[in-house]
């Protein structure tokens, strides 16, 4: 990728930099397109107990304006049945990565740069399978895409067909996953996964239209959606963030009960520390394209380490603050095209010393779970 030391571009240098970026955008997007034989996109995963690594991924939009590293770097893993939470201000890349995941990145802007990401599936025999999803071929997606992971999104209303009803829908995911199923099969299974998800009179609601429900209810046929084809991760991107409180609470215990039915995994992905608090057995704390710390949820709200982590949980709002009390971390993310080589959260730390002018710290373990990237403990 073309790079200069200086502060100012000449326009010949930028229309430099524009052709050698859109060569590279040419070979992923190819790359991306290529049929390939499964052999080539099979591995192991590091540790059999996960379900997803994902390791050292890096996801960039390819803009006019330059290079946007969204997810820059990023490794983290789920481990079977257990659910994991990613938090981070607004544009640290938390949707970015899971996009990455579902390989739902927008070409030929967007792009998987480098890094693996080792999910373990199932073949149509049940027999275990290791897939590198960064390098499956956007054709072989199918194997794993909304069958054994499947996403949750924000805003159901923009996720659901307004055109069809909510039955049609849910019955065209049964035929994708059973192409040989009748008509009365689809609709009886249809009708299950809504009584499943705590819809009450299903029949009715087969018939509605997406905007004859409830928000709530919304989400609750999305949930249902996704879990039609009894996936082995779900991935939850901020998925009650447009519901009221007492509806949200009944989504949580909704996505709770299910990971239990499926026995399965979660990857929940939210700005809301309380939800993550309730949620997650572990958490991955991002920011500014770079996960900055991650442990067991124990570990984090307890023993909070990087400055940022430590911010967080004091923005917090509880019971008893107002918002003269409110912590507020200060300044912004640095801009994403132009990201210094120090430590992102330097401008905005109180705690920074002069290790933190040098290059960007490493991932330190403090606990067989716990790791964080601050220079503060560098030497422990
Ligand atoms: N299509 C795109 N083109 C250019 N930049 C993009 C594009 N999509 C995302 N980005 C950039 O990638 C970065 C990460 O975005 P992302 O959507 O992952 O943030 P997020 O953590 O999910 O934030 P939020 O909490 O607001 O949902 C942001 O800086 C965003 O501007
Ligand atoms: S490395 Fe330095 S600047 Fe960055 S978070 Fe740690 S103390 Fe703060
Ligand atoms: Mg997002």
């Amino acid at each position: 990728m073309a790079k200069t030391n200086k502060n100012y571009l000449s326009g010949k240098e930028i229309r430099a930099i524009a052709r050698e970026n859109k060569k590279i955008m040419k070979s992923l997007e190819a790359y991306k397109n290529r049929k390939a034989d499964e052999s080539e996109y099979l591995t192991r995963m590091k540790n059999k107990d996960n379900i997803l690594e994902i390791d050292k991924l890096h996801t960039y939009f390819f803009t006019e304006q330059g290079v946007v590293k969204a997810v820059n770097g990023v490794s983290f893993d789920v481990p079977q049945n257990a659910t994991v939470g990613v938090v981070g201000e607004s544009g640290c890349g938390k949707s970015v990565t899971s996009m990455s995941v579902m390989r739902l990145i927008q070409g030929p802007t967007g792009q998987i740069y480098s890094g693996k990401i080792r999910f373990k599936a199932k073949d149509k025999k049940g027999k275990e399978k290791v897939y590198d999803i960064a390098k499956m071929p956007i054709s072989d997606i199918h194997k794993i895409r909304g069958d054994q992971i499947a996403m949750i999104f924000q805003e159901p209303m923009t996720s659901l067909n307004p055109v069809f009803t909510i039955g049609q829908q849910l019955d065209e995911v049964t035929f994708i996953h059973n192409p040989d199923a009748t008509k009365e099969e689809a609709r009886a299974k249809s009708i299950e996964m809504l009584n499943l998800v705590g819809i009450a009179m299903p029949e009715r609601v087969y018939y509605s239209f997406p905007h004859e429900l409830s928000g709530g209810m919304r989400q609750r046929v999305m949930i249902s959606m996704a879990l039609a084809s009894d996936p082995r991760l779900i991935i939850a991107d901020e998925p009650t963030t447009a519901l009221d409180v007492t509806i949200q609470a009944q989504i949580l215990d909704l996505l709770r009960d299910l990971k239990d039915k499926i026995d399965g995994s979660i990857l929940l992905i939210t700005h809301d520390l309380g939800i993550i608090a309730e949620m997650a057995d572990y958490v991955v704390v991002m920011y500014a394209g770079k996960v900055i710390e991650k442990g067991t949820v124990d570990e984090i709200f307890h023993n909070p380490l990087h400055p940022y982590t430590i911010g967080l949980q004091k923005s917090k709002p509880t019971l008893n603050s107002d918002s003269e009390t409110l912590y507020n971390i200060p300044g912004n993310v640095p801009n994403p095209i132009n990201m210094p080589k120090h430590c992102y959260f330097k401008e905005r730390c109180s705690k920074c010393t002069a290790k933190c002018w040098g290059e960007y710290p490493d991932m330190i373990q403090v606990s067989p779970t716990h790791f964080v990237a601050c220079h503060l403990y560098d030497e422990e």
